[in-house]
């Protein structure tokens, strides 16, 4: 077993965002406007990711896109008209929410990825702005929250549980037993996940069958990786779904060094999916910082006229 030494003195900076998916399952919201740039509640979807990669402490950001989806990258470029036109308005506080959306020493790059040929297919696009370092990956579909309004933590917790073993480490969390087949599902020899706590894996399964699952703790879409993730996707057939998967890479992975799962204290909420999206827009529409009260009014009141 090997554990990377070499990464562990290396500095996480670069986290790779694949943001190429067509978004099917939102559709007709999709159509046209790229499913990461959905709103929830006064931000695009990716805005929160990306939030949340920078909050952890990662400096480059490294998109994999493909056509359609500039809007993407123009929501972290500057808008010119826009600022000035709210300059000469005075409207200070609206500018600061359109300035630096990611503070300047932080790059956002992005590689296209040309063919839908699965997860793992679109991290090996990004390879080339990866190099030799070890990466995260977060995907966008999940976002993460957290009741103290500390909606990085878990992510920042993953960061610091990669500095003090050297591992390749990933977020898990149960989910209900009939829906294993949508997910990559971890075997961790029958540990049972508690919130914070750090599991290591034996294997892992994309996409299993309900009967043969080997548990029903699913990979949540947040991952630090090794570069040798990377050479290990070169040679990596399509798997479920006829895609090429991260899960089977790094099934390929755990044969040469350990992996651990970290299972997450907060809440996952997949806006890859309408009604997910939908409980996202509720959940951080009630925390929202100045529009939550007045939100919780309007629900209650919602919540009374359905009874
Ligand atoms: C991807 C991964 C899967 C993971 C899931 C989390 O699947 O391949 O292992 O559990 O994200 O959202 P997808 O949702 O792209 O089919």
């Amino acid at each position: 077993m090997q554990i990377y030494p070499d990464n562990r003195m290396t500095e996480l900076t670069k986290i790779v965002i694949p943001v190429a998916g067509l978004g099917t399952r939102v559709l007709p919201a999709s159509k046209v406007i790229p499913k990461e740039m959905l709103t929830v509640v006064d931000r695009p979807v990716i805005q929160y990711v990306v939030e949340e990669a920078v909050d952890a402490g990662f400096r480059q950001i490294i998109l994999v896109t493909s056509d359609h989806k500039s809007a993407i990258e123009d929501h972290f470029d500057a808008h010119f008209e826009l600022e000035v036109t709210l300059e000469r308005k005075g409207k200070r506080q609206l500018i600061e929410s359109i300035r630096d959306i990611v503070p300047p020493e932080v790059t956002i790059s992005s590689v296209r990825q040309h063919y839908p040929l699965g997860l793992g297919h679109a991290v090996l696009c990004a390879a080339p702005l990866i190099g030799d370092e070890a990466f995260a990956v977060s995907l966008p579909d999940v976002l993460l929250y957290h009741p103290s309004g500390d909606h990085g933590k878990d992510l920042k917790a993953l960061v610091r549980e990669y500095h003090a073993t050297g591992a390749a480490l990933f977020m898990v969390e149960p989910v209900p037993r009939e829906r294993v087949d949508q997910y990559g599902i971890v075997d961790c020899n029958g540990e049972k996940a508690e919130p914070g706590k750090t599991m290591d894996i034996v294997g892992m399964v994309e996409k299993p069958k309900v009967t043969e699952a080997p548990s029903n703790l699913s990979i949540i879409g947040r991952y630090i990786l090794p570069a040798r993730t990377l050479e290990l996707l070169r040679e990596t057939e399509p798997g479920a779904g006829g895609e090429i998967q991260l899960t089977d890479a790094m099934q390929q992975l755990l044969a040469e060094s350990p992996m651990k799962a970290y299972s997450l204290q907060g809440k996952t909420y997949d806006c890859g999916d309408k009604l997910g999206f939908l409980r996202a827009n509720v959940r951080f529409g009630l925390s929202h910082p100045e529009l939550g009260k007045d939100f919780r009014e309007i629900f209650e009141e919602f919540v009374r006229e359905t009874r």
